[in-house]
């Protein structure tokens, strides 16, 4: 597995894969890795012959007081992680200067009105910062596989809609939650949960599997649902426990047979704010 940190470095492996006709997969991180993202290089590897990580914690995709600084960076870790799973050909760990050859940041990309429910609502900026450095990597990388985690759903569909309406001829691929044993999804931030709030944390999991079964067992009234999952997380902070369509992540007042929406929530814990969701399709009768 060969290390890449510089973009003409990147460029030079990308023109010599296109000449051989190797189909190239990206599979972009901020590095931390768990087996959650060893499931995308898994599935990155089932879809192409090249199977790139990135490596990059990205500035502008932290809003002020969240946790940039504290955000957990151990390239060689990574670097022997991948290696252990011997399913990754390359990993691009760019310095940031690599990304942001200007700072601060001039040109931005950004999937209006998509960005200002659920996570957006709090985290300004965010998903404008996601957008940016994603079509950074594409533009070095140019893959024609990415592939993304549908525990960060929001992101997920916000890509989806970057890649469709910039014509990038990516595909995107988006994988399966992985989740620990109690359900508790896989992420970097769970390591900042005190004893207590672990215990407490598998009820986000809770709430999104209540969600998905009353919409199965034919439950159509969406504060009926909302109350729901907002139950199950009785005693904790709530930030949101909401129903949105997948093609715009706008709310949604009353459930359509076929529709396909998403039922997600964010916990606000001591420490570390932790988001789950489901995507669930409302049965036709
Ligand atoms: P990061 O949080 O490192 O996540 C990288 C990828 O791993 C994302 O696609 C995320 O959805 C996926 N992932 C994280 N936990 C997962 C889990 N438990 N199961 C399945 N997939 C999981 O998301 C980012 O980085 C950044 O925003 C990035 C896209 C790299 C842009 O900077």
């Amino acid at each position: 597995m060969q290390l890449i940190e510089t973009r003409p470095s990147m460029f030079d492996h990308v023109r010599s894969w296109k000449r051989s006709g190797f189909r190239v997969a990206l599979v972009p991180t901020m590095g931390a890795l768990h087996d959650g993202h060893l499931a995308l290089v898994s599935r990155a590897s089932d879809e192409a012959d090249v199977v790139v990580v990135s490596i990059f914690v990205n500035p502008t995709q932290f809003g002020p007081g969240e946790d940039f600084d504290a955000y957990p960076r151990d390239v060689s870790a990574d670097v022997d992680t991948l290696r252990r799973q011997g399913l990754a050909s390359h990993v691009f760990a760019p310095a940031p200067g690599e990304i942001y050859p200007v700072w601060p940041n001039r040109t931005w990309v950004e999937v209006k009105g998509m960005d200002t429910t659920l996570c957006g609502a709090t985290r300004e900026g965010h998903f404008r910062g996601v957008v940016t450095v994603v079509s950074r990597l594409f533009a070095v990388v140019q893959p024609d596989v990415a592939v993304f985690g549908m525990k960060d759903a929001q992101q997920f569909f916000i890509l989806n809609r970057l890649c469709e309406d910039m014509g990038f001829a990516t595909r995107m691929v988006g994988v399966e939650t992985v989740r620990e044993a109690d359900g508790l999804a896989m992420s970097s931030r769970n390591r900042y949960l005190s004893d207590e709030d672990r215990r407490r944390a598998p009820c986000l999991y809770a709430a999104v599997r209540k969600a998905r079964s009353l919409i199965l067992e034919g439950e159509r009234n969406v504060r009926v649902i909302e109350t729901a999952m907002r139950e199950e997380l009785a005693g904790t902070d709530v930030d949101y426990a909401s129903i949105v369509d997948t093609a715009l992540l706008r709310p949604v007042d009353t459930l359509r047979p076929g529709m396909e929406i998403l039922a997600a929530v964010a916990v606000y814990f001591d420490r570390a704010r932790l988001i789950d969701n489901t995507v669930v399709t409302v049965p036709v009768p």
